[in-house]
């Protein structure tokens, strides 16, 4: 079976933005593929470190395990696992940090992008930040997967992982598989408020976790000016434009509650169990850490660092 790995930076709850973007496409793969889905809790500290973000990494590791359970993938079928908790992700980093150089590093336009909010300029920037498409690049490289389904603002550093699969093979051998990137089919889907992308910062979003209430209220105050997104939504949840904004809106608001009553329901069954999740969470730890200890193995063969 060939293996998938994605996921996300646990900065929080997750929204339909992000269910059209990748989790849809993780659900469907998860009888063909072996999927290993990262809580990558160590990428929220590069731009997080010291505000609400950074000190809510617990609570955001089982937001995202519950939003990922909740929209359908088996536990028994995928392998969770958080990222701080594979030392092997460490070591294979470190690794990886020798094959890429600072300019490379400086010229991953995501990195730039995001940069906005770290300073403006790379004297300000924490190793961390600069390095973490390094350090993705080994979430993806360690359990050797085939393919990574994401979102498009991800493919700079699935071109990264690419290049230091490529420069490791031709250095040490053929240890890693090239990883081929899986673009979701709505890339991006603009915010409530009309501006392109949706996004928790712009607090412009449907949550996977919101109520019915709170699914109306949000549609009822969504911008609905020129550019706006409602039928862009409309298009997802099968409703037929309609100019009539009183009409329109209701009507999108059902569709949208409807679409997220089985989610609602598997997350209550699994919040009943807080034990139940971090057990999912054990077994991938073992699972990701048995893997990675062989690619490890095979890793330090090639370059020849075995004593
Ligand atoms: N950078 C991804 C995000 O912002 C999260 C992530 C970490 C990831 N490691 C990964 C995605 C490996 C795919 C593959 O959500």
């Amino acid at each position: 079976m060939k293996r998938i790995l994605t996921g996300d930076r646990t900065t929080g709850k997750l929204h339909i933005g992000h269910y059209f973007g990748s989790l849809e496409s993780r659900v469907k793969l998860q009888d063909e593929y072996d999927i290993f889905i990262i809580l990558a809790d160590l990428q929220v500290l590069y731009d997080h470190l010291d505000d609400e973000k950074g000190r809510a990494i617990k609570t955001n590791v089982y937001h995202a395990l519950l939003d990922n359970l909740s929209v359908g993938l088996d536990p028994d079928k995928v392998t969770f696992f958080v990222q701080s908790e594979i030392p092997e992700l460490s070591e294979l980093t470190m690794l990886f940090m020798f094959l890429v150089s600072v300019g490379r590093a400086k010229r991953n336009p995501t990195v730039k992008d995001e940069m906005g909010q770290a300073g403006t300029n790379y004297d300000h920037m924490n190793l961390g930040f600069l390095s973490f498409p390094v350090s993705q690049a080994a979430d993806i490289l360690l359990p050797k997967a085939n393919l990574v389904p994401v979102g498009e603002d991800q493919i700079p550093h699935i071109e990264q992982t690419r290049e230091i699969a490529r420069r490791f093979n031709n250095l040490y051998g053929e240890v890693f598989p090239i990883p081929e990137c899986k673009i979701s089919r709505f890339p991006r889907l603009p915010g409530l408020d009309g501006q392109k992308k949706m996004s928790k910062s712009l607090g412009n979003v449907i949550n996977l976790s919101d109520s019915e209430e709170e699914v109306n209220q949000k549609i009822k105050k969504a911008y609905s000016g020129e550019g706006h997104a409602l039928f862009t939504y409309g298009e997802l949840f099968g409703v037929e434009p309609n100019d009539m904004m009183g009409i329109f809106k209701p009507c999108l608001a059902d569709a949208i509650n409807e679409f997220l009553t089985p989610i609602r329901k598997r997350r209550m069954e699994y919040e009943k169990n807080l034990g139940y999740l971090r057990d999912i969470l054990n077994q991938g730890q073992k699972r990701t850490r048995d893997i990675g200890a062989e690619t490890m193995g095979q890793v330090k063969e090639a370059m020849g660092m075995i004593y």
